[in-house]
């Protein structure tokens, strides 16, 4: 996610300073509106309640669970969100981490053992404890005020990243440590390697100012960076002990969203403003390498992979799932305003199992009626019936008021 820039602005600067403007104005939606070719209306819906502004999204196959890190009420997301440059409240509010049983559709808070917050969620990422199978780690970004800020040129914010043990089913999450290191400066989303190693995006190297408005218009403004962190210790200790930490990849406009690929060897990585996805390698030597890049027409966030459990060899819909704004034009204006809409597009990318060649088609549309903006976006599985393969498809927003899941079919 991102801060987006009003639209007059928008115009001059990037006319004035930019020559292919078409593709920014459609990313960001500028001319666009809600079809309702693909809402999905009348479809099976749920909203699950107690969601509020999650905005990072997992299924862990082994339990058949979502985690998720929301907001525990809706107001303080519009005082102080640091990745939309919010930085008017104090920053004192709490976050709880989340399971969701997508079959009752119930979401419930664990609760913290060693953790009374503040917590400012934002993206998390969930790996296997490898010593005991029924247990989870989560790594958990954490928006924190800088407690050095003295109305100067301080950064506002101090984020870190949590680390959390969790025992599936236990209803309770152990809070191990916090994380920081001054190369992790605008943390958005974790792609944990193990409870010891994970990657973190940068998404702006600007904080504020007409720096980062820069960044957010122009595609050379390639300042962002994927950081590679490494943990001598899991137990408690300083956030700054033990903390190793070099620039997995540099030279990107606006890295935002991490995912899991169908393998360890894939690494997904998106652009938030730039709307694309790209595919990457990871490298012994703790970089990441591109290997191929697909453009979306909206602002896309979290990329999901959903692994098809009824695929066969001609007949396989496996693929990629991102979630977007439809108006991301309009988040400048919005993202102070708690009773405003965001309407958010969903994305499904897979190769044609007869051809092989990558399709991709919008999925999921909504005017922001039913859900106000979408940061991530992934697929639980129904019973296939009679061939017709239909999938539960999650969206959830840094700004939706609850999360929802529409039927759709694959
Ligand atoms: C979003 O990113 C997080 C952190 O990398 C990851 O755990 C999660 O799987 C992603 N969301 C989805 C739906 O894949
Ligand atoms: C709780 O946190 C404190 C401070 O980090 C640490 O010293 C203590 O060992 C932790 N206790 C447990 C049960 O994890
Ligand atoms: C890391 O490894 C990759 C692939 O082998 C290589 O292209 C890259 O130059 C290496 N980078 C560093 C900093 O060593």
């Amino acid at each position: 996610m991102k801060s987006y820039v009003n639209l007059a602005v928008l115009a001059v600067l990037v006319a004035s300073l930019y020559g292919p403007v078409v593709r920014e104005l459609t990313v960001l939606g500028v001319f666009r509106s809600a079809t309702g070719a693909v809402s999905h209306q009348g479809a099976p819906m749920h909203t699950i309640a107690d969601t509020i502004h999650c905005e990072d999204l997992h299924y862990y196959r082994p339990a058949g669970q979502l985690f998720t890190a929301c907001e525990d009420s809706v107001l303080p997301r519009f005082q102080w969100f640091p990745p939309v440059v919010t930085f008017k409240g104090p920053a004192d509010t709490t976050g709880s981490i989340h399971v969701i049983d997508p079959k009752t559709m119930k979401s419930s808070r664990l609760t913290f053992e060693n953790f009374s917050g503040p917590f400012l969620t934002h993206g998390i990422d969930i790996t296997e404890d490898p010593e005991r199978t029924d247990a989870v780690y989560i790594f958990a970004v954490n928006h924190l005020a800088n407690p050095e800020y003295r109305g100067g040129d301080e950064p506002k914010a101090r984020s870190q990243v949590e680390l959390f043990h969790h025992v599936l089913n236990s209803g309770t999450i152990r809070h191990l440590r916090s994380i920081r290191h001054p190369l992790v400066t605008t943390p958005n989303d974790i792609y944990a390697v193990s409870p010891h190693s994970f990657y973190v995006t940068n998404d702006h190297l600007y904080r504020e100012g007409y720096k980062r408005l820069v960044e957010n218009l122009l595609p050379v403004a390639k300042w962002s960076t994927v950081i590679h962190v490494q943990l001598d210790s899991l137990a408690p200790s300083p956030a700054e002990s033990g903390v190793d930490a070099m620039v997995a990849v540099e030279g990107l406009w606006n890295s935002n969203g991490l995912g899991h690929g169908p393998s360890q060897e894939e690494v997904l990585l998106t652009s938030a403003m730039g709307g694309y996805l790209w595919r990457m390698r990871p490298n012994d030597n703790r970089t990441l390498s591109l290997v191929d890049e697909f453009a979306f027409d909206s602002t896309i966030d979290n990329p999901s992979y959903y692994q098809d459990p009824y695929r066969t060899a001609d007949d396989d819909a496996s693929g990629y799932v991102l979630g977007g704004l439809l108006r991301a034009v309009e988040l400048d204006k919005t993202r102070t305003q708690p009773e405003a809409t965001d309407g958010v597009m969903v994305w499904y990318l897979r190769r044609h199992p007869g051809t092989m060649e990558w399709e991709k088609r919008l999925i999921f549309e909504d005017d922001g009626s039913r859900i106000r903006s979408a940061s991530t976006a992934l697929l639980v599985p129904k019973d296939s019936v009679a061939g017709e393969k239909k999938a539960w498809l999650f969206v959830t927003g840094f700004f939706s008021e609850a999360m929802i899941a529409v039927e759709v079919t694959l």
